[in-house]
């Protein structure tokens, strides 16, 4: 039986309300809680930084993953380890020496990810899969939450999936952008582990039950 991880995006929580949103995704049968820092270069958009992911660590009880659409990643490297990520991705466009950057991630104990702008060939981490421990597949353009997702992504998916196999690469695959109850199961049966899921749950009515709904549609 497969176990997809689901990990919910904070940032299409309240944030007046952050410390309420967090204990329900700690009480849900969420796996991780995904985290989205933004910095007005490599994306259109800013979301939140240091502080805020601070607070969030103080209450939060599941691993912590740390996506990075910001420029020159390796900067903060240290810092982010210190505020509880416990798997910090980069994405392959920001990254000019994208090897050292992932052996920088993890001697600072961290799980190394590596995230894939919708243009951006899988084709491209032939020579560096082994390195890396979690591959982001963005199936929309990163910047915002709410955005409808890109079909491509499945061909990607399965693509990235023979990569590893061939390789003998023990990387997971995540998805990130657009996901619901429309795609998720065709995700996992292409290769995909982890599902991000921003608006689809914080939008819902129901939140830790749509949470159970994608963990039970997507667990075979
Ligand atoms: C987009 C972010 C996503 C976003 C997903 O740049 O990386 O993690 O929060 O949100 P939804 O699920 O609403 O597309
Ligand atoms: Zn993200």
């Amino acid at each position: 039986m497969k176990n997809t991880l689901i990990a919910p995006s904070v940032l299409a929580a309240d944030f007046a309300n952050l410390q309420r949103d967090i204990e329900m995704i700690n009480n849900s049968e969420a796996d991780w809680f995904h985290i989205d820092i933004m910095d007005g270069a490599f994306v259109p958009n800013i979301s939140f930084g240091m502080p805020v992911l601070e607070a969030i660590n103080k209450h939060a009880k599941k691993t912590i993953d740390v996506h990075l659409m910001i420029v020159k990643p390796e900067r903060f490297i240290p810092t982010f380890a210190k505020l509880g990520a416990d798997i910090l991705t980069v994405h392959y466009e920001a990254c000019t020496h994208l090897h050292r950057t992932l052996q920088a991630i993890k001697v600072e104990g961290m799980k190394a990810g590596v995230a894939l702008n919708p243009h951006t060939s899988v084709a491209l981490l032939e020579d560096i899969i082994n390195d890396i421990d979690l591959v982001c597949i963005m199936s929309v353009n990163p910047g915002f939450g709410g955005q409808s997702f890109i079909e491509n992504t499945y061909e990607k998916v399965k693509k990235l999936k023979e990569l590893i196999l061939k390789k003998g690469a023990n990387t997971i695959i995540e998805i990130d952008g657009g996901v619901t109850n429309k795609n998720a199961k065709q995700l996992v049966d292409a290769g995909a582990d982890v599902l991000v899921a921003g608006s689809y749950v914080f939008k819902a009515e129901n939140p830790t039950q749509t949470i159970a709904d994608l963990k039970k549609i997507t667990t075979l």
